[in-house]
């Protein structure tokens, strides 16, 4: 049977009807074409599918999406809403050339949102364990870790 649900995605409200043991990844990109949270390992180990959700950084491929009804669910898709400005931590990934095939570049982006959340200025050890949840099997992480300190510049408060 059925389930129905209300989730708040990136400030837009969606209300849905879908079976109860769908993942919060698969509605996210299969119900309401959110494609920029990507499915790789779909068991906890990569982050690839990382989102927040009331402000905490969750493995969506793990959350079923019954579980966030009536929650507050950011994608990487609401860093940038206008598709033209994109968010400081995005900046900061394209100037340190940190994506290369950009498959886990979401996940990345979202756990360093959720980082600089809680920690403005983080050094590279905060850094590096604020991401440690997230592979990538392309850049060899440096550039990454470079990306999320050039963005807590870019974000501190002037
Ligand atoms: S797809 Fe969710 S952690 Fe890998
Ligand atoms: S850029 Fe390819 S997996 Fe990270």
């Amino acid at each position: 049977m059925k389930q129905l649900l209300t989730l708040r995605v990136n400030g837009i409200t969606h209300e849905l009807s879908i079976d109860p043991w769908r993942t919060l990844n698969e509605v996210l990109r299969d119900e309401l074409n959110l494609t920029g949270t990507k499915l790789g390992c779909g068991s906890g180990d990569c982050g690839a599918c990382t989102v927040l959700v009331d402000g905490r950084s969750v493995s969506s491929c793990l959350t079923l999406a019954a579980s966030v009804d009536g929650k507050e669910i950011a994608t990487v898709e609401g860093l940038a809403p206008s598709g033209e400005q994109l968010h400081p931590v995005q900046e900061s990934f394209v100037e340190n050339g940190a994506i290369q095939c950009g498959f886990c570049t979401a996940g990345m982006e979202m756990s360093a949102v959720y980082l600089l959340g809680r920690n403005n200025a983080p050094d590279e050890e905060q850094i590096r364990a604020g991401l440690s949840g997230n592979l990538c099997r392309c850049t060899g992480y440096n550039q990454i870790v470079e990306a999320v300190a050039a963005a807590a510049e870019k974000m501190k408060p002037s």
